[in-house]
């Protein structure tokens, strides 16, 4: 028996204009996502790592569909996202939740955590006042806070407080799939790792789905069953976490890998960390985009584009060195 995947994501384009065509300008285009594909099994985590700027958030509201895309497909619990009804997406968008990186700004200032928290039970119908007022204290206690924390307002709690806030809004209406993007960046160092086992155990508990977004590899390399490495719109690595840690094949996988903090010896690499800035993609670069920063690259690599191919189980890598 072949089980779909929960979530499924095929040649996905994200175009946006900037600056404008005004007095005879030429129009520009920034390809913020140019052409991804994954898939993430139903219990599972993907993590999509990347520098700032990659496409990682443009691919997050892509799926949500809080932004249009250009070009693409995306099936979620078997449906084709892209061609719902208003209606049937607005049903479906109870399935799939976000949790931001800045806790503060998400959350309403002026409405207490209670109402945060009940309010897309609110908005979808789901129970009366004396029922919401039950899952709210469920949800406190699932996200490991006080019930009382429910007649708080954001601002009276601290910045881990706040994000497990918002973890309980986006558990509210039950969704199967989680999209956290970078959930612990805004957060002090002492309490990412303990959101980061939160987010861990709800998993487990309530068997959900998750895409799992981060700058830091390290942080993605600890969350995910799977991992994708995203330069410049593409997805340019993708495999199990351990062929990631272990088997880096794409040199800009190998160069963030190397900036990780290795414990075990054995796995101890020379340091290939990418050369240069990330280029803007408003001047993406001809042939491999990763070329003016790899250390490896030779006449191929600036004319042609190369193409996902598998290097391992499960894992496939779009370079010219394979
Ligand atoms: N609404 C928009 N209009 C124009 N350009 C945009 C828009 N949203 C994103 N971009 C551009 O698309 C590219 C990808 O942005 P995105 O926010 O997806 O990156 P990211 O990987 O999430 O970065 P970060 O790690 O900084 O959050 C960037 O160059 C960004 O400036
Ligand atoms: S295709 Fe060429 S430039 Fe691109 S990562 Fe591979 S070796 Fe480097
Ligand atoms: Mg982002």
């Amino acid at each position: 028996m072949t089980t779909q995947p929960l979530l499924e994501v095929r040649g996905l384009v994200k175009q946006f204009e900037v600056g404008s065509a005004w007095l005879g300008r030429r129009r520009r285009f920034v390809r913020a996502v140019d052409g991804v594909s994954f898939t993430v099994e139903r219990g599972q985590t993907l993590g999509l790592v990347g520098e700032s700027g990659c496409g990682k958030s443009t691919t997050a509201r892509l799926i949500l569909r809080l932004v249009e895309p250009s070009a693409g497909h995306i099936g979620f619990e078997g449906r084709d996202l892209l061609s719902l009804s208003a209606s049937a997406l607005w049903a479906v968008r109870q399935r799939m939740q976000i949790v931001f990186q800045d806790p503060f700004g998400s959350l309403n200032p002026r409405m207490r955590v209670g109402r945060i928290i009940g309010e897309p039970l609110a908005i979808y119908g789901r129970t009366d006042a004396a029922g919401q007022r039950r899952r709210t204290r469920e949800l406190l206690e699932l996200v490991g806070l006080d019930p009382a924390f429910a007649h708080r307002y954001p601002h009276e709690l601290s910045g881990g407080q706040r994000q497990r806030i918002g973890i309980a809004a986006a558990l509210a209406l039950e969704p199967s799939l989680v999209v956290a993007d970078e959930p612990v960046s805004a957060l002090d160092v002492s309490v990412q790792a303990q959101v980061l086992n939160l987010l861990s155990e709800l998993r487990r508990r309530l068997h959900l789905t998750y895409l799992f977004i981060s700058h830091d590899l390290h942080v993605v390399l600890h969350m995910s069953d799977r991992v994708a490495v995203m330069y410049l719109g593409e997805i340019v690595e993708i495999g199990s976490r351990d062929a990631i840690h272990r088997e880096p094949k794409h040199p800009y996988t190998q160069g963030l890998l190397s900036a990780v903090p290795v414990a075990d010896p054995t796995l101890r690499r020379e340091r290939i960390v990418p050369r240069g800035e990330v280029a803007s993609p408003l001047a993406v670069p001809s042939g491999c985009r990763f070329h003016p920063r790899c250390a490896f690259a030779f006449d191929r690599c600036r004319v042609e584009r190369p193409v996902a191919r598998e290097v391992g189980a499960g894992h496939e890598a779009a370079c010219h060195l394979y």
